[in-house]
């Protein structure tokens, strides 16, 4: 969702802004804008709807100097993606520039108030009424821009993060956040700002993660400052941000996505090193092994997330129910949040979020925490606002995912699953020696076998285009699979913009099987375990209505490929493996056919990567 930018310090910002906005094009956006400070203190805002590109052309002619600024990519909630709706925006006198990326929910109020004080308004906006309020905070108060933010966010309920600059001042940027995610770089005598690393970490490693309620004042030459809304200082930590510049930056690849979906081999290498002990056949979560009497004592398990790590969700509730006879509730996080959920003191909320910013999956740890439950995060973003708001958690270690549709943040979180409840179970004696080395030979090895399902990308490439008529998809899968099967419709619609179905196969006969003629393509994930005949006997119930089959099979299978118009086959695994492995030649399958049919896969329309809005 809308991202933020902001410079302040001696080299042109214009070009550190563009390239910044550029960096943050992944989160989804619809329209972008910059304001800079001239030498002469002069205020220029330039913005327009659609692409970063756009805005750079639109530049091309105008005062684009100056060594502050604030830039954004905006995607629209209040008002359609316009020119006039893109940020920043200015104050009635247009002596301030304010982005904003958030909601404030009180805008209409506040809009009445700001009317009956003389403000006009340009836009229907709620980022509008934010920079009006300041300035109207400005005037009665007569003070200094970071005083009046202050005593606008003061009145302002919902969630922001915001940078404002003023006609006049070159010398400072104010920002601010509650609620949505703000980062301050910190270089030799300049000060950068993103809604997350990726626009700062080409020019330096040092950062600082605002916190809620907090308003920060980057002054050239000076030292950062943070206070309160209460106008108290806080201290702040400076921390080192762990991953680099080239692991943003599509290495070669054609996509982002193609290149995370390669990646996986790597980055389950990663989130499993020093976690799965190959020479003492042992897997070790420091965050479990932590908190252990908590999990022990656990009579619940509630899992909360939204989207792709909802299904990872779906998959650890499986996990967790069968190592660890914990029982296990999932709830994407939306509606979680709403409905009044019976929450026990002794249950332990587990939130899993790639970006760790998602509003709603933030909320529903907050409602726990309220209840007194014990949460537990599974995030990728190191520092992110999920991974501070738990009491305890698991990074997953995928290395930043910027193609929108989540591919190695899935499989991470999952391998996290495993780990989880290998690690639980063998400490509650649910999990026998058996068991418990399957899964750790199973875990040493699955990077291996998931280069070998890479190696089909082409035959993969081939299916695909086959199947680009398809108005409609069916995804069947079973047990462990069922998951998948939701994972693979998803990744299809996201990308595509093909209209696709995940179902638990035996489930198709209560209606899915109606649709199925010679035209419709179904996706069987079938690998050869327990419940294999049934999920054969599915595949005979969609051949004899004349679907088109395509089936996902263990290396070796026979009876599937037999009636399948088109199988890919993977390499053996334990059930409770295989998840990591049939996704694979899903998010491949996604990959190509939005690609035959010339979508944007790295940025699909209306989608965000990370939706910090609810
Ligand atoms: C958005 C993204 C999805 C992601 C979901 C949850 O919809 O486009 O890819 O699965 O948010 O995000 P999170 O960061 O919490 O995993």
């Amino acid at each position: 969702m809308c991202g933020i930018v902001g410079y302040i310090g001696s080299q042109e910002a214009f070009p550190i802004l563009i390239k910044g906005l550029h960096r943050l094009e992944y989160r989804g956006y619809d329209s972008a804008g910059v304001a800079l400070l001239n030498d002469k203190g002069e205020l220029n805002v330039f913005k327009t709807k659609g692409k970063v590109a756009n805005l750079e052309k639109f530049c091309e002619s105008k005062d684009i100097s100056g060594t502050i600024g604030i830039a954004h990519t905006r995607w629209a909630t209040h008002g359609e993606p316009s020119d006039v709706n893109a940020h920043p925006h200015y104050s009635q006198s247009k002596n301030i520039a304010l982005i904003h990326n958030g909601i404030i929910e009180n805008y209409l109020t506040l809009k009445e108030f700001l009317k009956n004080e003389g403000f006009s308004f340009k836009t229907e906006t709620d980022t509008e009424v934010l920079v009006q309020l300041i300035e109207y905070m400005k005037g009665k108060y007569s003070c200094e821009l970071y005083d009046a933010v202050q005593h606008a966010l003061s009145q302002v309920e919902g969630a922001y993060a915001i940078g404002v600059i003023e006609r006049g001042r070159p010398d400072v940027l104010i920002a601010a956040r509650k609620g949505s995610p703000l980062v301050i770089g910190i270089g030799e005598n300049e000060f950068f700002l993103g809604s997350d690393a990726s626009p700062i970490i080409e020019y330096t490693k040092k950062v600082v993660y605002v916190e809620d309620e907090e308003v920060a004042k980057l002054t050239r030459d000076k030292d950062l400052e943070i206070r309160n809304l209460s106008d108290v200082v806080v201290k702040h930590d400076v921390q080192e941000l762990k991953f680099s510049l080239s692991e943003i930056e599509k290495g070669g690849y054609p996509h982002f996505m193609l290149k995370e979906i390669f990646e996986q081999p790597k980055a389950l290498k990663m989130c499993m090193n020093g976690r799965v002990n190959e020479q003492l056949k042992e897997i070790k979560l420091s965050g479990i092994i932590d908190n252990m009497e908590r999990f022990r004592s656990a009579k619940r398990i509630l899992i909360s997330a939204c989207g792709t790590s909802w299904h990872a969700g779906l998959i650890g509730k499986y996990l967790f129910e069968y190592y660890c006879k914990i029982p296990v509730e999932i709830e994407v996080a939306s509606e979680f949040r709403y409905r009044n959920p019976v929450i026990f003191s002794d249950d332990i909320l587990i939130a899993i979020s790639q970006s760790g910013e998602t509003a709603d999956t933030l909320a529903a740890i907050e409602l726990a925490k309220a209840s007194g439950a014990f949460t537990y995060g599974i995030c990728n973003v190191v520092g992110s606002s999920i991974a501070r708001a738990t009491h305890s958690g698991t990074y997953t270690h995928a290395g930043p995912e910027i193609g929108v549709a989540s591919t190695k943040a899935f499989t991470t979180q999952v391998a996290v699953l495993i780990m989880m409840s290998a690690t639980i179970g063998r400490q509650l004696g649910t999990v026998d020696n058996q068991q418990y080395l399957q899964l750790v030979e199973g875990l040493e090895t699955i990077d291996e076998k998931i280069e070998e399902i890479l190696q089909q990308a082409s035959k993969i490439e081939g299916i695909s285009k086959i199947f680009t008529y398809a108005r409609n998809f069916i995804y069947l899968g079973r047990g462990y699979n069922y998951p998948v099967a939701l994972e693979g419709a998803l990744k299809l619609k996201e990308i595509s913009y093909i209209h696709a179905e995940g179902y638990p196969a035996a489930e198709m006969k209560h209606g899915p099987i109606a649709l199925i003629d010679e035209e419709m393509p179904i996706v069987v994930i079938a690998p050869k375990f327990g419940i294999y005949d049934k999920i054969l006997s599915n595949v005979q119930e969609v051949k004899s209505r004349k679907g088109r089959i395509i089936a996902i099979v263990t290396k070796g299978d026979t009876q599937i490929k037999e009636l399948a118009d088109y199988v890919i086959e993977i390499p053996e695994s334990i059930d409770s493996l295989s998840p990591l492995l049939t996704v694979v030649p899903l998010q491949l399958l996604s990959y190509y056919v939005a690609i035959a049919k010339g979508r944007d896969v790295d940025q699909p329309r209306n989608l965000a990567k990370s939706v910090t809005v609810e």
